[in-house]
């Protein structure tokens, strides 16, 4: 494969629909072999069978860390290296802090955070080996503008962030960087289509209530190959030159 991934293997998680599938898409355009993970099986090798002959499907939870283990020994097995890995994977449901279930609680800062942080560790030996990478963790405008009842969600990815901040120096002697992936809007995914209808009226009366949906009117939402493309750039930068920090949104 010719392209400015040639040669690389890119692991995405959450690679089965919306964003994550369309940065496995974009990177196997621009030439790397690539691992989509995500749990439901049927739905991921299906993507895996869309991308072709450079995907492999690696069905795992990676809110379990023996689960992420061996998803990494199997990218190790199949491909042989790492080069990047893209920590895409996140839910979220609205709901204010008072009313949060355990359930949720659990769920989002499971796979937002600790999944992250197990990913990342078993990830680090195979970049280290490969002489180097790129980590491109995924977060969300929201972070500065923190919705009433998704404050939860925001708060994992603001956390994502302090973590992707300091491990650019933890991991530097190892060539690896580290960057953080702001997306805006964005069509496609199914983050939102999940939501209890309840809840997500209760979330809408509160932001309209606080003036909040009317403080971000005029963001469109972006297709999600902007975000790929983006991560593409990213992890073709060449070695001596990284970014910490990228925004990608539509411009309305
Ligand atoms: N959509 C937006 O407008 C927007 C805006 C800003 C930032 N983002 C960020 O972009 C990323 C992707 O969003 P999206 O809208 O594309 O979401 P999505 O359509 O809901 O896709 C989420 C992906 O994560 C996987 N996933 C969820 N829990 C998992 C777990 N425990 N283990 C493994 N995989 C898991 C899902 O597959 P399974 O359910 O099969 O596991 C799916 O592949 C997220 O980090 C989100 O915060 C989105």
């Amino acid at each position: 494969m010719t392209g400015p991934l040639a040669g690389k293997v890119v692991a995405i998680t959450g690679a089965s629909r919306g964003i994550g599938l369309a940065i496995a898409a974009g990177a196997a355009q621009a030439g790397a072999r690539v691992a989509l993970l995500a749990r439901d099986t049927a739905r991921l090798s299906a993507a895996a069978k869309e991308i072709g002959d450079a995907a492999r499907a690696i069905p795992a939870d990676i809110s379990d860390p023996s689960a992420v283990r061996a998803a990494f020994a199997a990218i190790d097995q199949e491909f042989g290296r790492l080069d990047v890995l893209v920590n895409n994977a996140a839910v979220a449901w609205p709901h204010t802090v008072a009313d949060a279930t355990d359930e949720q609680l659990h769920a989002e800062v499971g796979t937002n955070l600790l999944a992250p942080l197990y990913t990342i560790r078993a990830a680090i030996p195979l970049l280290r080996r490969s002489g180097g990478g790129d980590i491109i963790n995924v977060s969300t405008e929201s972070v500065t503008n923190p919705f009433p009842h998704l404050l939860v969600y925001a708060a994992t990815k603001a956390a994502l962030e302090t973590l992707s901040a300091g491990l650019i120096h933890e991991l530097s002697a190892d060539g690896i960087r580290v960057t953080i992936l702001r997306a805006g809007r964005t069509e496609g995914g199914e983050l939102r289509l999940r939501w209890d209808e309840q809840a997500r009226l209760r979330a809408e009366a509160d932001w309209d209530a606080l003036g909040y949906r009317a403080r971000v009117s005029g963001s469109a939402g972006q297709p999600p190959e902007r975000v790929a493309d983006a991560v593409v750039f990213v992890a073709s930068r060449p070695q001596g030159t990284m970014i910490d920090v990228i925004n990608v949104r539509a411009h309305s």
